[in-house]
């Protein structure tokens, strides 16, 4: 397995990658920002992506978004090709992704929101924390990201302070060392959405009246 910065050789693997964040959106049934094979493009042209290849086969990717001038940096769109998941590779490009990170962008807090539990495992590893989104990037053009997502009522319900995803963020003027030992405390964080998705979808049902999905 091959994990490199992408460039523009990697063109042709943009429409598999937007695909494939799709697909598996789908049969997680969860709110996802939507990219475009352009967008993916625009990435790998300015070295802010990592792509890992088993040969010629697409297997992963994930690639840095840059908001409020620098400040902070995010890592996005990971995703992983369902024949090659469940080995640590989310893992090694996350690391990956990381480092260019840290290396491009040394000054900047580094942090992602989601719903997905194997990158709260994997971010809390690098050293990331869980914080309260007003401590993450101000920035309007990443919060419109998330109005593709499915869950964005919930996001403007609570005006912005809080979501189905959870907000992490690693501050490297707080130099917290990766925690190789200590591990995420995994059945609080699955705990934690599943309150979340209670309360929202049940406010969500007794205002419209609509079934929402659990
Ligand atoms: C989530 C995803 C990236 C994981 O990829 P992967 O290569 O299988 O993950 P890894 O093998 O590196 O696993 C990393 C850790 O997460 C755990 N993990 C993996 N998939 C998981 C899942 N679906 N639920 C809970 N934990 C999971 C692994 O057990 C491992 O934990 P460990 O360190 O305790 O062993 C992959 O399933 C994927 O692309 N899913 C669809 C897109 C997605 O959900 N992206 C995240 C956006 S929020």
């Amino acid at each position: 397995m091959k994990i490199v910065i992408a460039n523009n050789t990697h063109a042709k693997y943009a429409q598999i990658i937007c695909d494939t964040i799709e697909e598996s959106a789908k049969v997680r049934g969860t709110g996802i920002a939507r990219r475009t094979p352009e967008y993916i493009l625009t990435k790998m042209e300015n070295g802010n992506a990592i792509i890992a290849l088993e040969g010629e086969t697409f297997a992963g990717f994930c690639y840095i978004e840059i908001w409020g001038h620098e400040k902070f940096v995010a890592n996005s769109g990971l995703i992983v090709h369902p024949d090659f998941r469940n080995r640590g590779l989310a893992k090694d490009i996350k690391k990956a992704v990381f480092d260019h990170s840290r290396k491009k962008y040394p000054d900047a807090k580094i942090f992602g929101i989601t719903t997905g539990l194997a990158v709260m495992k994997i971010n809390y590893e690098l050293g990331y924390q869980p914080v309260t989104f007003s401590e993450l990037t101000t920035d309007e053009s990443f919060w419109k990201g998330c109005q593709t997502c499915k869950n964005y009522d919930i996001l403007t319900r609570t005006e912005r302070k809080m979501c189905l995803c959870t907000g992490m963020l690693y501050d490297p003027a707080k130099k917290v060392k990766p925690k190789e030992k200590s591990r995420l405390n995994d059945k609080a964080f699955t705990r934690l959405k599943s309150i979340k998705q209670t309360l929202f979808f049940k406010k969500e049902k007794a205002t419209t009246g609509v079934k929402t999905q659990k």
